[in-house]
């Protein structure tokens, strides 16, 4: 999705600009631009539509410098990615802009500001706003006063950078439904959508909040509320290694991440495991009071988190006896729901900054005070600084690190080891868990990085694996319980990082319709543990075979399922079957990894897709 960066130095800032830009890369864009202040007092820039490289090389041809600026790279919403659409926009040679997000009433906007004379050059609803702060400059004199007026006239969501030639001391920036981030350097300051795009510059941030407005001079920061009030923010002093957003001996970040599986784990779980019973405290001082009012969870979700949300119903159930609903975000948002009383609201996210799942916390939250509350909120999410972290309850974060491979992996399994914990802290307040349930569990989870491990050393046999599927165009997905979620979340990998179309199916419902697809083009992939399920699974199975369909099972060790003809089997590990789901993603992650890497395509940037969904 959109990317901002921005930057007011006593030095040429282009280089940092266009390393800021490449540091977002991974969220997934469309076209890259960047405005300076020259030395003449002039806003001069570059735009180029596809990746920053172009950018880089216009500027290699034409170079421009200056000491304060702003760079974007843009996802396409309003208007195709071309030049005239990539950002910043400019009103006259005045102003320059840089959003992310999007302007819901740039249509009437759009009309005034023809009535008064302004030109429109894209097609973008970005434009209507940098020419609005235009007008209001006109009329109050003062950027910072422009942009607060112009802001309150804007229906969307919006993380906004502005510069201007009248005031080339200082870069303006707000937000509202969008993440920003102010870098603070020595004698320099800087601006971003993201802290990542910032790291080679300063490790000390400033996160500003909902309505903020900040005006960012080399040598200080101000910022003001929603309400116009000056505020100062907390100043957090980041940690993670620098190298994170390296590939390091990795061909893909893709691949560093699903190999990076049981370190991450094993974060998730330090601090949070007694000797024999998950620490309820790992979710909030007031989590274990609140647990033992909990009689339902409502789980919400997009995409893979989605998934994850899903294998916890099973869990929530099954393990502990707790009601538990699944939605995908962008339909619960919308949709009238029936809450029952005492349910805790759970959003599932890895960046936290997801459109549809944050609006769907902040309805739920909107019914507080109504007959039809939830209980509370309680976020499971990887980025401690998210909006749905800071609008939530409670929280429990996943430690998987910066994840920058689009495709979701060790946000998914840590996710996975979260949902697991809160389903023990849940029965274990309800009293609900069979008996050692807790204690083996827990034993188990401390083994976990252990059999990831041994899962991920299978990677040479699932290499070649993928050889045989590489050419194929389409694939059926298959598990049961909560491998039917795993099965589904092995699909979407394969179908967004290989393009080849991949659908999952509850085992049971191939006879119900999708055994008419099978035929020897169209491979079926399935998860079999060795579980009480597993003979019906083996049926299943033997269904695909007598139609000629070729099978790849990865199937527990004991399982008793044979290589044979059109049947390969993996051998898996064995493992608790509570613990199974997450350990049998990590054979589908590796396939759908291989089979993309043989079809050559953009493994950490595929096509059409972003990091961070940032808008509806
Ligand atoms: C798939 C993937 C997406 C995300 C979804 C939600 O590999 O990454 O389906 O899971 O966009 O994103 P988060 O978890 O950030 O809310």
């Amino acid at each position: 999705m959109c990317g901002i960066v921005g930057a007011v130095a006593e030095r040429n800032i282009a280089a940092i600009l266009v390393e800021g830009l490449k540091r977002l890369e991974y969220r997934g864009y469309d076209s890259a631009g960047l405005a300076l202040i020259d030395a003449h007092g002039a806003l001069r820039r570059h735009r180029r539509p596809g990746k920053v490289s172009g950018l880089e090389q216009a500027l290699a041809e034409e170079p421009l410098s200056g000491r304060v600026g702003i760079a974007h790279t843009r996802w396409a919403t309003h208007g195709a990615p071309c030049e005239r659409n990539a950002h910043p926009h400019f009103s006259g040679d005045d102003l320059a802009l840089v959003h992310n997000g999007i302007i819901e009433n740039h249509a009437p906007l759009r009309e005034r500001l023809r009535g008064l004379g302004y030109t429109f050059t894209s097609d973008t609803d970005t434009e209507v706003v940098v020419h609005l702060i235009h007008h209001k400059l006109k009329e109050l004199g003062d950027l910072t006063a422009a942009l607060k007026s112009a802001v309150a006239e804007l229906h969307g969501a919006y993380g906004l950078a502005v510069v201007s030639r009248h005031q080339p001391d200082r870069l303006l920036a707000t937000r509202s439904g969008s993440p920003l981030v102010v870098g603070l350097g020595i004698g320099e300051n800087f601006i971003a959508s993201d802290q990542m795009a910032l790291r080679q510059v300063t490790d000390r941030f400033m996160y500003l909040e909902e309505g903020d407005v900040a005006e960012i001079q080399r040598d200080r920061v101000q910022v003001w509320d929603a309400a116009g009030a000056p505020v100062t923010r907390e100043v957090v002093q980041y940690h993670e290694g620098a190298e994170a957003a390296d590939k390091g001996e990795y061909r893909h970040f893709m691949l560093k991440e699903i190999h990076e599986q049981p370190k991450v784990v094993q974060r998730t779980l330090e601090g949070r495991l007694g000797s024999d019973h998950v620490l309820a405290q790992a979710f909030g001082p007031q989590a274990a009071e609140l647990f033992a009012r909990v009689r339902n969870v409502q789980i919400v979700a997009c995409g893979t988190s989605y998934h994850a949300g899903l294998v916890a119903r099973y869990w929530l159930e099954g393990l502990a006896g707790i009601p538990c609903q699944v939605e995908v975000a962008s339909e619960f948002r919308y949709r009238q729901v029936v809450v029952p009383a005492d349910t805790l609201f759970v959003s599932i996210s890895q960046s936290g900054e997801t459109a549809d799942t944050l609006a769907a916390l902040r309805n739920a939250k909107a019914r507080q005070g109504s007959g039809h509350a939830y209980l509370s909120s309680l976020a499971i999410c990887n980025v401690g600084t998210s909006s749905l972290v800071r609008e939530s309850d409670l929280t429990l974060l996943t430690q998987a690190g910066p994840e920058i491979g689009v495709a979701s992996t060790k946000a998914f399994t840590t996710q996975l080891v979260s949902l697991l914990l809160l389903t023990l802290a849940l029965g274990r307040v309800h009293g609900t868990l069979a008996d050692g349930l807790e204690a083996r569990l827990v034993d188990e989870l401390r083994r976990l990085p252990s059999r990831l491990g041994e899962a991920l050393a299978m990677d040479k046999t699932i290499e070649k694996v993928a050889e045989f599927f590489a050419d194929k165009h389409h694939s059926l997905f298959l598990g049961r319980g909560t491998q039917y979620p795993v099965a589904m979340e092995g699909a979407l990998k394969l179908k967004e990082i290989s393009y080849i179309h991949a659908e999952a199916y509850p085992a049971g419902e191939l006879k119900h319709g999708p055994l008419a697809l099978v035929d020897a083009d169209m491979p079926v992939i399935t998860v079999a543990p060795n579980n009480e399920l597993v003979e019906k699974l083996k049926s299943n199975l033997q269904e695909v075979r007598a139609r000629g369909g070729e099978l790849i099972v990865f199937a527990d060790r004991e399982a008793d399922i044979e290589n044979g003809e059109g049947t390969q089997v993996v051998a898996m590990p064995h493992i608790d079957d509570v613990l199974a789901p997450i350990l049998y993603t990590v054979p589908l992650q590796l396939l759908s990894y291989h089979v993309a890497v043989l079809r050559g395509t953009d493994v950490d940037q595929p096509r059409n897709l972003a990091k961070s969904v940032t808008v509806e």
